[in-house]
């Protein structure tokens, strides 16, 4: 079977790729290799792929935006599962950078769902995020929540992802699955986000900026159960409903699906940074400001229909999970730097 992962070279979409290739999958690989983030890091990740399984990985530097180049990976392998991660993904950059939120996050999107309505594509599998659903205070976060106010472009981005898709699953019978993934970490993280930015610096004795006083909280879940998440909802493929269902934001009669898939564990920023601490034996320098503009203050998942679809729930406590990741970092940056 061949599946397409665009953002293979991209933090999930590596993980990703590799629990594929491990079960035999043929993967054809996307990514632009963009310089959002360290691109060595996303070459050292392809090249990891290629050590996996050279036969069964295939991989093209392409934009998803270019529509030409991404039509001819879909006509020459004949494409029928596609799972969508590349993005323009962060928060904070959406601030300064809108322009490529539109470009990759809608534009690509849509090229995207144009291919796979053209190429009559089985399942389209897309990444979604935890910040559609803004500021909502009624926690924990259900995909049946209206999730109409975004607090910045990446989350109003992603939300219209869902919105395209329904429109594709519905007028062409195109069966696609959200997935709204809330706070990834773990080994090869991305270098913007808070794990990998507080061990950086604490490393090298820079301060570390604690936003919000310390008072925000996360859902963090770890790589691996958000990857065995993505695995098993690849055969979950929605169906059209003859009969007319009660709709909610995150289901109709369309083929269409939507879920969380998130720790459904609430931890605060401040033991998260205090874990971090511990395995790295060393106190952090902090500096305390203020709450950014467009931050959601806490997350938190209900999993329970993610667990009614494919019997999974995400296990990893944070202390393991931060455990792996410095390990993954020290043996990583330990090598490079020798
Ligand atoms: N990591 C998280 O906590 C998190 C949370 C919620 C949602 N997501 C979503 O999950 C997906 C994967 O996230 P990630 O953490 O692996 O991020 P990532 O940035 O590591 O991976 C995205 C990859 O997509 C590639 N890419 C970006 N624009 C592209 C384009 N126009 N054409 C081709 N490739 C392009 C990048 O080079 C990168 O390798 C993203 O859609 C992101 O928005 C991530």
């Amino acid at each position: 079977m061949s599946i397409l992962v665009t953002g293979s070279a991209g933090f999930i979409g590596y993980h990703l790729t590799k629990k594929l290739l491990k079960n035999n999958f043929k993967v054809y690989g996307i990514d632009n290799l963009n310089s959002y983030y360290d691109v060595n890091l996303k070459k050292d990740r392809i090249r990891d792929l290629k050590n996996i399984n050279k036969k069964k990985f295939f991989f093209y530097k392409i934009d998803i935006e270019n529509f030409k180049k991404l039509e001819k990976v879909f006509k020459k392998n004949r494409i029928k599962f596609v799972i969508n991660l590349a993005a323009q993904a962060g928060v904070r950059y959406s601030l300064s950078n809108p322009e490529k939120y539109i470009s990759t996050n809608l534009v690509g999107f849509f090229n995207i769902l144009q291919l796979c309505k053209n190429y009559k594509v089985k399942h389209l599998i897309y990444a979604s995020t935890s910040s559609v659903y803004g500021d909502i205070h009624k926690l924990p976060l259900k995909e049946n929540f209206s999730a109409v106010h975004p607090l910045q472009l990446y989350a109003a981005t992603k939300r219209s992802n869902e919105l395209l898709a329904h429109s594709y699953s519905n007028l062409f019978n195109l069966p696609t699955t959200g997935l709204r993934f809330f706070t990834v970490y773990g080994p090869w993280g991305r270098p913007d986000m808070a794990l990998f930015k507080f061990t950086n610096s604490i490393i090298q004795n820079k301060k570390i900026d604690i936003f919000n006083f310390g008072k925000h909280s996360r859902d963090f879940t770890y790589i691996d159960d958000i990857v065995e998440g993505i695995y098993r909802i690849f055969t979950k493929i929605p169906k059209r409903k003859n009969k007319l269902i009660k709709y909610d934001p995150s289901e109709s009669n369309a083929p269409f699906a939507i879920y969380n898939i998130g720790n459904s564990n609430r931890v605060d920023l401040m033991s998260y940074i205090r874990e971090i601490e511990k395995n790295l034996k060393k106190k952090s320098k902090k500096n305390f400001m203020r709450l950014q503009p467009g931050d959601i203050k806490n997350t938190l998942s209900s999993t329970k229909k993610l667990y009614k679809a494919v019997s999974y729930k995400s296990s990893t406590n944070y202390k393991v999970g931060i455990k792996n990741f410095i390990n993954w970092y020290l043996d990583y940056y330990g090598k490079k730097f020798k």
